[in-house]
């Protein structure tokens, strides 16, 4: 029997109970559900509504039923109840009988069900975190093994100007660090307590609404009952955290793609994250990389999804706002998957260092270097530019590289250009010249590896 059946004469059709039932999903919020149920009963004994011995026997039946959804989170699902609520309240009834009825006093599932999922939010984005940590300490410990794998960088995704491996790791460190930055905003401002707001207008149980939240766990209780029941701004955030953090997923995963191409064959990715072609045996496929660049799709699906389900409603709590659930689920779980997913790839990942040098010596990355010579002696930057932009033309047509020109012909071009543009021209002295904060000069990222390092301990 429905928790609200005394209203109605009729069942509701079944077609209509699996279509309103949210049990399927928000089953997830078990634990949660719980222990906000005995938060409650607490609260419900300071305005005496519950005895102490009554409230004693109820969190104890509580407990119970913890530990069984923590052992067995799936029996929940062979029941018929219409949510999570229902479920708890109904096993609680179970158990201690009549006295199970109380606990329901002065709250409504609408405060309910968002202080459950908020309590969820809170552990998610700690387990959200901590995989993108992990990401991170791959990422730093790769950029140590490679401060000296010197490769192209790419502008337009033409070889543009040498880097280093370890750089490149450090781009999407530092990406992941604004990721764990933005979770923390979010937890911020979701650590508020719905509970006692009731189904709208506030509970009728003058309780302390702000030691009710405490006991949770919570910074602070909501300020308006009307706002605390409908507002869903954190899975919002939740959401475009998760659609910013793939989009940063989704563009790792194509550079290694690229960098994996027969073409590029900068690195080799392992057996344990490549599938093969079930019909040219030659076939090593990036699926793992394939997946996180396409499962973009729905993380971003979710957040648009959820914006246009929350627009236009109207206050207070609507039936809308139960399709929270499965949006945000189903986005924080791809996240997770495919954060941990990408430190599996990087993991064993190959760096073919010689292929990557060569590469980074081909497409003429050091010209910008040679017209910073030529402004050193003394032409101004736009006239270098033309002069080398002149250089790298006859050096095509000569198939060399800038710096197997003879000292004869790139007088050819300047005549102010002497013995000494050798040096500059080599790769380490196209890295070792970026000194500046942020740079790829190996002192620069030495330091970078330091600080993340640095940051990670904390
Ligand atoms: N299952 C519902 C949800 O997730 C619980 C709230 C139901 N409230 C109501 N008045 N029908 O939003």
């Amino acid at each position: 029997m429905a928790l609200w059946g005394g209203r109605f004469s009729q069942a509701a059709d079944q077609r209509f109970k699996h279509f309103n039932d949210s049990l399927r999903f928000d089953y997830r919020l078990a634990e949660q559900d719980i222990i906000g149920s005995i938060a409650w009963s607490k609260a419900l004994v300071t305005v005496s509504v519950l005895s102490y011995d009554e409230q004693k026997k109820l969190v104890k039946a509580l407990n119970e039923l913890l530990v069984s959804v923590q052992h067995n989170p799936h029996q929940i699902l062979e029941s018929d109840a219409e949510d999570i609520h229902s479920w708890v309240e109904q096993k609680l009834i179970e158990k201690v009988g009549d006295l199970g009825k109380k606990l329901h006093t002065g709250r409504s599932r609408n405060d309910q069900s968002t202080t459950d999922l908020k309590l969820w939010c809170k552990s998610e984005i700690q387990q959200l975190i901590s995989a993108i940590n992990h990401l991170r300490q791959s990422l730093v410990n790769t950029a140590d093994k490679h401060q000296e794998t010197v490769m192209p960088g790419y502008t337009h995704l033409q070889r543009a100007q040498p880097i280093t491996f370890a750089h490149w790791c450090l781009a999407y460190y530092e990406m992941l660090t604004r990721d764990v930055s933005r979770l923390q905003d979010t937890l911020t401002r979701l650590d508020v307590s719905p509970l006692g707001s009731g189904a709208l207008a506030g509970t009728a149980y003058p309780m302390d609404r702000e030691e009710l939240a405490s006991w949770l766990g919570f910074a602070q209780a909501t300020n308006n009952s009307l706002d605390a029941v409908s507002d869903r701004d954190h899975i919002l955030e939740l959401l475009n955290n998760a659609s910013i953090g793939m989009v940063h997923l989704s563009r790792f995963a194509e550079d290694l793609i690229i960098f994996n191409s027969g073409e590029a064959n900068f690195v080799e990715l392992s057996d344990r994250v490549t599938s093969g072609s079930s019909l040219m045996p030659q076939k090593k496929n990036p699926d793992a990389l394939e997946l996180i660049r396409g499962k973009v799709g729905r993380v971003v699906g979710a957040l648009t999804g959820a914006m246009v389900t929350f627009k236009g409603l109207p206050l207070a709590y609507n039936k809308d706002l139960q399709e929270d659930k499965e949006h945000l689920f189903d986005a924080l779980d791809t996240w997770l998957e495919c954060l941990d997913m990408a430190a599996l790839v990087l993991e064993d990942i190959k760096i073919n260092n010689d292929r990557c040098r060569e590469a980074a010596k081909q497409g003429y990355s050091n010209a910008t270097e040679l017209a910073d010579y030529l402004v050193a002696k003394g032409i101004p930057f736009r006239e270098a530019h033309h002069i080398v932009g002149e250089a790298v033309v006859g050096a095509i047509a000569k198939q060399k590289a800038l710096e197997e020109l003879s000292l004869e012909e790139l007088k050819a071009f300047s005549s102010v250009i002497d013995n000494d543009v050798y040096p500059i021209l080599s790769l380490a002295s196209c890295l070792a010249k970026r000194c500046a904060k942020g740079g790829v000069s190996p002192d620069q990222v030495k330091m970078a590896i330091e600080n993340a390092k640095r940051q990670l301990a904390i």
